[in-house]
């Protein structure tokens, strides 16, 4: 695992979209794994300008979103497929067909969610798996308690995740869902690749848990630091409560994976 500190929340989105646009460039036809929530706004806006000034191409690419809420019509304001066709497929040049979300309408939530397994391993499995983190924890919607194994599933919310996200779901008890399908822990670090980005204050206790605490089913994202090739990349509010800042500081600075980023 890997921590990057960045000076402000503009620097990290910036630093999370090039490297998705580095990635994509050297593998047109690349399996992108998708987090929604208001911390991607910024990584989608520099994507779609990169895609709008330098013809980033999305065409060949194909993506997988991490979960969607139960009972919401993809076309509702607070599915995270309007999310996404907002903030990013509507800009750039993908095909339609190549954006894959979880269907939170499904009759059947067990067989949709193998349908969703298997389809990512059709397509070769995630390259670059994006990933945002919940203020407890959690990646996907794996809520605490979620085995550091489990894959595509039906899970609860907890009424900390329902509180964080109930503004982006007009803020009201009766249209913020209950649950989601999300993907697995086991699912998501199945991905060749991961990044994790977090910004400002509120993520700060939750990212030195996660990173420098132990690996835990109570701190889902925890499990990262059993990845292979996995980054975090938070700005200074969110690194506020990490203890081998310097550390970090020292890596990023002598990597030489970095020195086009940097
Ligand atoms: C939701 C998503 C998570 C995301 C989280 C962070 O809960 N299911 O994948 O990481 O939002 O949201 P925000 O960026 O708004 O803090």
């Amino acid at each position: 695992m890997e921590i990057i500190i960045q000076k402000t929340p503009e620097d990290a989105a910036a630093l999370t979209a090039k490297l998705i646009a580095y990635r994509l460039k050297k593998v047109p036809d690349m399996t992108l794994g998708l987090a929604t929530g208001r911390t991607m706004e910024d990584v989608y806006a520099y994507l779609c300008r990169l895609h709008k000034e330098e013809k980033l191409d999305f065409s060949h690419c194909h993506t997988f979103n991490l979960d969607e809420y139960i009972g919401i019509p993809p076309g509702s304001l607070y599915s995270y497929r309007y999310y996404m066709n907002r903030h990013l497929f509507s800009k750039v040049n993908i095909p339609h067909e190549n954006t894959h979300l979880l269907n939170g309408m499904a009759d059947d939530f067990a067989g949709e969610s193998q349908r969703y397994e298997k389809l990512i391993k059709a397509c070769g499995g995630i390259d670059l798996q994006l990933l945002g983190i919940g203020n407890d924890g959690h990646i996907g919607f794996n809520e605490p308690l979620s085995s550091l194994r489990s894959r595509t599933r039906e899970k609860a919310l907890t009424p900390a995740t329902i509180a964080q996200n109930a503004p982006l779901c007009g803020n009201n008890g009766d249209t913020m869902p209950h649950r989601a399908l999300t993907m697995g822990v086991g699912t998501i670090c199945d991905a060749r690749e991961i990044i994790l980005l977090a910004t400002g204050t509120t993520k700060a206790e939750i990212i030195a848990k996660a990173t420098e605490g132990p690996v835990t089913a109570m701190v889902t994202a925890s499990a990262l630091q059993l990845h292979p090739n996995c980054k975090i990349i938070v700005d200074e509010d969110a690194a506020q409560c990490l203890k081998e800042k310097e550390y970090y500081h020292w890596i990023f600075a002598n990597e030489p994976e970095w020195e086009a980023f940097r």
